[in-house]
């Protein structure tokens, strides 16, 4: 249940549907489910198997495979750490949406947002989420404001979160037991209105009708992966945690399956809702094209959820404040059990580590990190625009460079058939050629390529991604930066010293080949190309290295 809890988060209905809108909507299905298929259930077996077995949060369970790969544990437990950070910014915009749907009750059933004077985009959802929940702004001289607001949403998200945690598994076994259930109700209910809405039946043909011709570009392919890793928890470090307070003898493919299944059910519902609000607004503007509605970014569903609440006031005053009220704790409740398996992954692993501090001691430490970052960068007007930037490296990137460094390792550096008897041993339905199949060639080899294409195109395109039409793209490469950063950490606590310096050594190699090569590229591409390349270069070396331990001990 905590896993289904962790998987079924925000990513099923706030992320899910801003992607599927923003790579063709039906287009988006195809390489989803081959992504499912090829790296989300395999890795999902992966992650139970190897924390149920090695009894070890992420970091513990891989160095048992090997100690020159305890580094990618650590590794995956930052990129989970960055992602809590901005996935509190979310729930933070719930917590005040929330406040606004109470203040509905009070106000004849009228919801502020449907108030919101007509502004600059469009309808009056879309002012109130850009105007007064956060205070928009594009320019860079405004993106450390801080929205008081939002910080005191931060605040509730991180006491709930202290709270919950600060006892240990017992209570989040107890918590998900209301947070799993509910939301699947609500967004039923949801589903329903949004399907009885006039145009409502444009948007869902938008939505299930597949368009082939998006199938060519790779970054709707590592879009999709990106997807099932953020929504299935995978490559965080989190299953392997919860996995390991199992009893060994606990069925693994079945609870593999049922939370994967439950899971992209879950998104696919999500996207029912989303959509045929997106068809009732194109039906409201006249006609317009589904794909032409608003833009497509992470506040889509802050206007398509609030607009499916609005149309409850259709059957009586009450509905759209008792609606929206549901509709914000849903969400609450969908996020908190998600964004607390983050935390619980990442104190698992720091326990296993220094075991001399408590749990309280971790969860306190942790969530007032999280909290302050994220008051620095996403509680300010910027906020939505970071949030963008650090989402597509931490998915994109991040969470599939270490689904593909899983698969190596348990498909290389492991035996592979002693994961698969012990999974077999202990799971009802059994596992074949077919899971090896994927964990040592299929899986490697498209995250590789997806990883190796997008990455040239990201290099080539002349600016990284993120902020169009804001003029703070000289602040682009703190989010690439920052996850080289994180490699770094990583090593140092693995204890990986030589690699260490061997990448230093890159560091200062490729900076003064990039000072005094003339070069026509943006300034934060350089950066980026030189700090990327000497990460290659370590890497190169960390690989010759334990070639030659290999050659050394086998001789
Ligand atoms: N799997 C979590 C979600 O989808 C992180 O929100």
């Amino acid at each position: 249940m905590a896993a289904i809890g962790s998987a079924v988060g925000l990513g099923n209905i706030w992320r899910f549907p801003v992607t599927c809108y923003k790579y063709g909507g039906g287009a988006f299905f195809i390489p989803y489910f081959i992504a499912l298929l090829t790296a989300g259930i395999p890795l999902m077996i992966l992650e139970y198997g190897i924390g149920q077995m090695m009894q070890g949060s992420a970091p513990r369970a891989l160095s048992r495979i090997n100690k020159h790969t305890e580094w990618v544990g650590w590794f995956s437990l930052l990129i989970g750490l960055v992602i809590s950070i901005y996935y509190a910014i979310i729930m933070a915009y719930a917590v005040e949406y929330l406040v606004y749907a109470v203040k509905g009750f009070f106000d004849g059933g009228q919801m502020p947002w449907s108030m919101a004077s007509e502004g600059f985009t469009g309808t009056s959802e879309v002012t109130f989420f850009t105007e007064t929940i956060r205070k928009h702004s594009s320019k860079a001289s405004e993106m450390w404001q801080l929205v008081w607001p939002l910080i005191g949403g931060l605040v509730v998200t991180w006491g709930a979160v202290y709270l919950i945690l600060c006892r240990g598994v017992r209570r989040v076994g107890r918590v998900v037991m209301w947070t799993v259930p509910l939301p699947v109700v609500v967004l039923g209910i949801l589903a329903v209105r949004g399907l009885t809405l006039p145009g409502a039946s444009a948007g869902i043909i938008y939505y299930l009708t597949p368009n082939f011709a998006a199938l060519k570009d790779p970054a709707t392919w590592l879009a999709a992966y990106g997807q099932i890793f953020f929504s299935l928890t995978l490559g965080f470090g989190v299953m392997i945690a919860y996995a390991s307070y199992m009893p060994r003898d606990s069925d693994i493919t079945n609870n593999a399956f049922i939370t994967c299944f439950a899971n992209c059910a879950t998104s696919f519902l999500a996207g029912f809702v989303v959509f045929s609000v997106l068809g009732f607004l194109a039906y409201q503007k006249g006609g317009v094209e589904v794909s032409k509605v608003i833009a497509a970014g992470p506040g889509l569903v802050f206007i398509t959820y609030p607009t499916a609440v609005t149309q409850m006031g259709q059957f009586g005053w009450l509905w759209p404040p008792l609606v929206g009220v549901l509709f914000f704790v849903m969400l609450l409740f969908l996020g908190i059990d998600s964004l607390f398996s983050l935390i619980e992954g990442i104190t698992t692993g720091l326990r296993d580590r220094y075991a001399f501090l408590s749990q309280k001691f971790l969860t306190a430490a942790v969530s007032g990190l999280c909290l302050v970052v994220g008051i620095v960068f996403f509680a300010s007007r910027a906020g939505i625009h970071w949030l963008d930037i650090f989402d597509h490296w931490a998915n994109d990137y991040g969470l599939v460079i270490v689904g593909l460094l899983q698969c190596v390792i348990v498909g290389y550096f492991f035996k592979t058939d002693t994961l698969r008897d012990y999974i077999n041993r202990v799971s009802e339905i059994k596992l074949w050629g077919w899971w090896e199949l994927c964990i040592r060639i299929i899986t490697p080899l498209v995250l590789g390529y997806l990883i190796f294409s997008n990455f040239i195109n990201e290099m080539t395109r002349g600016t990284l991604y993120g902020a169009s039409g804001t003029d703070f793209d000289r602040y682009l490469w703190v989010a690439p930066v920052t996850f080289i950063i994180l490699f770094i950490i990583a090593l140092s606590l693995a204890r990986l010293w030589k690699f260490l310096v061997l990448i230093g050594g890159g560091v200062v190699v490729f900076f003064i080949t990039w000072l005094i090569l003339p070069g026509s590229a943006p300034l934060s591409t350089s950066i980026f190309c030189s700090l990327a390349a000497s990460v290659l270069f370590g890497g190169l070396a960390f690989c010759i290295t334990i070639a030659r331990r290999g050659k050394e001990s086998r001789g």
